[in-house]
């Protein structure tokens, strides 16, 4: 597996995106462990969640809990895993998703982070969505005051434009690690901020890289082509497409099963052709 940087780290070039084991349609926990190690025996080190990855309102964290739970009975060496969580989405119960980006409330969210995943310091924490009735200032001054607090360790946004995030980086101080937005083959809008996060040298994590949880499954057209060359599956090309678009690339493929990660983690060695490019661009 090919390592790509995220602040002064390593991590794999492949991420695991841990959503799917936690929101509608998610599997029973010995399933969601198994995936989870499956990730790991596979040389994933860095591993996507958040605190809104949950259904019910009772449950605030459950993705949270699980990673870390999927950790701690991990056999081997986890010293060298990234997890990143986010902060400011959340899910009220009833299946939709509102924001809140107020600095108490980012703070408080994270020390409740802190807790589930039983860290001292978080390895990357983003914030997870503008919320417009906040001044975005507002919502990374927090951010910066927990970097400065040592609460966590690395600093993110998600969904986040052009603007936000050269200020984002500026009330950072430069501290500004990484960039978690969506893109994938149907969804390429991103493609200014995949540029400037190029620019910047500073990660980026495609979120729904493979098209999103019910759409995965049915990726075709040039990539099932592609893959077909090489007889692996139309979603490691689409992989290896977002690695080869940029050195600063790291895709989260979500998964709630091991045979997904399993096949995600191998797109780390799969390197296409410009001549496949061409065609997947
Ligand atoms: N920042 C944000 O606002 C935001 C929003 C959405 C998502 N995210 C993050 O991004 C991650 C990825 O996005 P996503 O989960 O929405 O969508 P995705 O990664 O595009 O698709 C996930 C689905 O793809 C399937 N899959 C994965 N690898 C596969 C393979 N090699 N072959 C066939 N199927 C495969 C999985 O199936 P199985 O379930 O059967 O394993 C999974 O349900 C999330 O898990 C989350 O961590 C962030």
């Amino acid at each position: 597996m090919q390592n790509r940087r995220i602040g002064d780290v390593r991590v794999s070039a492949i991420g695991l995106g841990g959503m799917p084991m936690s929101i509608e349609g998610r599997p029973d926990e010995d399933r969601s462990i198994r995936t989870i190690h499956a990730a790991l025996d596979a040389g994933i080190t860095l591993i996507d969640t958040a605190d809104a990855y949950h259904i019910g309102a009772d449950e605030v964290g459950h993705n949270e809990t699980l990673i870390a739970r999927g950790l701690a009975s991990y056999g081997g060496d986890t010293s060298g895993v990234l997890v990143a969580t986010k902060g400011g989405h959340l899910r009220p119960g009833d299946g939709s998703w509102t924001v809140d980006g107020s600095p108490d409330y980012i703070k408080q969210a994270c020390e409740a982070s802190l807790k589930r995943l039983g860290v001292d310091a978080i390895g990357l924490y983003q914030h997870h969505r503008p919320d417009p009735t906040v001044p975005y200032a507002d919502s990374i001054g927090a951010v910066r005051d927990l970097l400065d607090a040592g609460k966590i360790r690395f600093a993110g946004i998600s969904n986040a434009n052009p603007e936000q995030i050269r200020q984002a980086r500026e009330i950072l101080g430069g501290r500004l690690v990484s960039v978690q937005n969506q893109f994938s083959p149907a969804f390429r809008s991103s493609e200014p901020e995949l540029e400037l996060c190029t620019e910047l040298d500073i990660a980026f994590l495609p979120w729904s890289p493979l098209g999103g949880i019910r759409a995965a499954g049915s990726l075709g057209g040039a990539f099932a082509e592609v893959a077909g060359r090489y007889g692996v599956s139309p979603q490691r090309v689409c992989l290896a497409w977002h690695l080869a678009k940029s050195p600063i690339a790291i895709p989260i493929p979500g998964a709630s099963r091991p045979e997904t990660i399993i096949d995600s983690a191998a797109a780390g060695t799969l390197t296409l052709t410009a001549d496949d490019l061409a065609v997947l661009n």
